[in-house]
């Protein structure tokens, strides 16, 4: 796991832009994997310009990490909708290549099922952007999911009830019930970076990133994982124990490596 202390999010938005350059310019096609939640916004905001400026998405697609359960089509916090009007909207992505999974679906299995079968027919995901939930949620994995985990339904702890209740009217507007790519579906993207930024995420970073690898901190399954990237702002950073490690590392870095 490489962990990159950077000055803000603005920061963070460049760098997390950058490998996703240089990977859709490699390689064109590439299957982009989606997050929402505040924390990709400045990442969105960056490609966007760089769209502007000749960046070309038209061979890629797209797969959003999760969905709320039982909202009506085209409400405007479906994640399928946030990530339209976010990103793919204001880029050349085809939206016939914008994937989300079904939370309207009458029968969940199958269209979780269809889910990792979209995945997998479009090659797998290149890169996946992740935020972390105040509990050390990715996606809507809450502590206590399977390592092992694919697409499937799950009931939002309150904690992220409440986390999420800013985008809704009021609390008891935010579903309990989600659809999420599960903890072995985000391990087998081939990279994975997670962005976190703020005081309030601190202890999940310093749980997930220094401590034990164990279901109840749901993003510490990326210590296994071969290529996941943390980009943190110094909030985020505070509780770390190696900090200054991660800075010197990085800062002596050699240019070839990348991200
Ligand atoms: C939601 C999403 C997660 C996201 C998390 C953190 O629960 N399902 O994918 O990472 O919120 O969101 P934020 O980036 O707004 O802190």
């Amino acid at each position: 796991m490489e962990v990159v202390i950077l000055g803000g999010s603005k920061q963070i938005g460049r760098l997390a832009a950058d490998a996703i350059e240089d990977l859709v310019r490699r390689k064109p096609d590439a299957v982009l994997g989606l997050a929402t939640g505040s924390s990709p916004l400045p990442v969105y905001d960056e490609l966007a310009l760089r769209h502007g400026a000749g960046l070309d998405f038209s061979r890629a697609s797209a797969f959003a990490l999760d969905e709320y359960v039982g909202l009506p089509a085209g409400h405007p916090e479906s994640y399928r909708e946030v990530i339209r009007r976010e990103f793919t909207n204001r880029v050349n992505i085809d939206p016939g290549k914008v994937h989300a999974p079904d939370g309207a679906a009458a029968d969940i299995p199958a269209a979780c099922a269809a889910y990792e079968e979209a995945i997998r027919g479009a090659g797998g995901i290149d890169l996946q952007l992740l935020g972390v939930g105040t509990d050390g949620h990715i996606g809507f994995n809450e502590p206590g999911s399977s390592f092992a985990s694919r697409t499937r339904i799950k009931s939002l702890i309150e904690q992220t009830r409440r986390d999420n209740a800013r985008f809704f009217k009021s609390l008891a507007e935010v579903p309990h019930h989600v659809l999420t790519q599960g903890l072995g579906t985000i391990m087998e993207a081939r990279h994975v970076i997670l962005l976190a930024t703020g005081a309030q995420k601190a202890q999940a970073v310093r749980e997930f990133v220094e401590g034990p690898v164990a279901a109840i901190c749901p993003a510490s399954v990326l210590q296994f994982h071969p290529h996941a990237t943390v980009l943190l702002d110094e909030a985020a950073a505070s509780a770390l124990r190696l900090a200054d490690f991660y800075r010197h590392t990085y800062d002596h870095k050699p240019a070839w490596q990348g991200l």
